[in-house]
């Protein structure tokens, strides 16, 4: 089935949990999409998975669109959220809404997803207004590393555990119909979500959460950078990948790969005919 915003807004009502994962390119969105997830994010996560930056900073409109169109061409019937990227949104109201408005023409997603909270409450209002669906991103936002000192949990004193709630509460009252919460504390976002009316995506936030997303590679083990504390590996996708890697290499190697099964055939009176010297100069 298809989801929607009305049936995302359902499963929280039922208290059924949704799941996300991020997907960049076709082959894995059609793997996550047949395996049954929810919905999928194309994250601006792709600056360090994809693109081997260390941060998501340089990430641009055209590297999301360029990834996003892959993602919605494999994802089949799945719901598509598509990161927009740094200063594709925080400058003016316009901008916001303008680059909104390209990565759903342009890739095919079925939504946004922003980073900030009350500070933006007028550019959300207005994506939103555009009749485009904003799914808010609050508590470690990646593109403001530089200003939060680092990738590190937020809300822990009480005055920040408040503005996280206001942020929360911005991104819904603005008409957001999902709000994702990173590396925040288990309990802040069981109040969170019970606070909201509009589903709460946890990575790194705990099973409060009514949702959770994590960074494919992440899941898989197959990024061989840092871990964070909340990625659980369900899958040694990076080892089976060099396994096979190096059995490919060694069958090359020894002449083994590839064998009759792998090769085409030819008629052998064409063979011998060139080797009689047949062959037209
Ligand atoms: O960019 C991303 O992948 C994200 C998730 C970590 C939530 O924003």
């Amino acid at each position: 089935m298809k989801h929607t915003v009305l049936t995302l807004q359902k499963m929280k009502e039922d208290g059924e949990k949704i799941t996300m994962v991020t997907a960049y390119d076709y082959t894995t969105a059609a793997i996550a999409s047949e395996s049954g997830i929810d919905t999928i994010l194309v994250g601006d996560s792709l600056g360090m998975t994809m693109l081997g930056y260390d941060d998501t900073l340089a990430v641009t409109m055209d590297d999301m669109i360029h990834h996003a169109r892959a993602v919605t061409r494999g994802a089949g019937d799945t719901f598509v959220i598509c990161d927009m990227p740094f200063m594709s949104y925080q400058a003016s109201v316009y901008d916001a809404v303008t680059n909104a408005g390209r990565i759903m023409k342009e890739s095919g997603a079925n939504a946004v997803k922003i980073e900030g909270g009350a500070n933006i409450y007028d550019s959300i209002a207005a994506i939103v207004d555009a009749s485009i669906p904003v799914c808010g991103h609050i508590g470690m936002t990646p593109q403001s590393v530089n200003a939060m000192g680092g990738f590190k949990v937020q809300g822990k004193d009480i005055k920040k555990a408040q503005q996280l709630i206001e942020d929360a509460r911005a991104f819904e009252d603005a008409g957001a119909f999902m709000v994702t919460l990173e590396c925040v504390p288990s309990r802040l976002s069981e109040i969170i979500t019970r606070e909201l009316s509009i589903p709460t995506i946890g990575i790194g936030a705990g099973a409060g959460c009514d949702g959770q997303v994590l960074v494919y590679q992440d899941m898989l083990n197959m990024f061989p950078g840092h871990q964070a504390k909340f990625v659980k590996h369900f899958a040694e996708v990076g080892e089976e990948m060099r396994k096979g890697f190096k059995a490919y290499i060694s069958e090359v190697k020894e002449g083994v790969f590839p064998s009759d099964e792998h090769s085409f055939k030819i008629d052998d009176e064409v063979i011998e005919n060139l080797e009689l010297g047949k062959i037209r100069k």
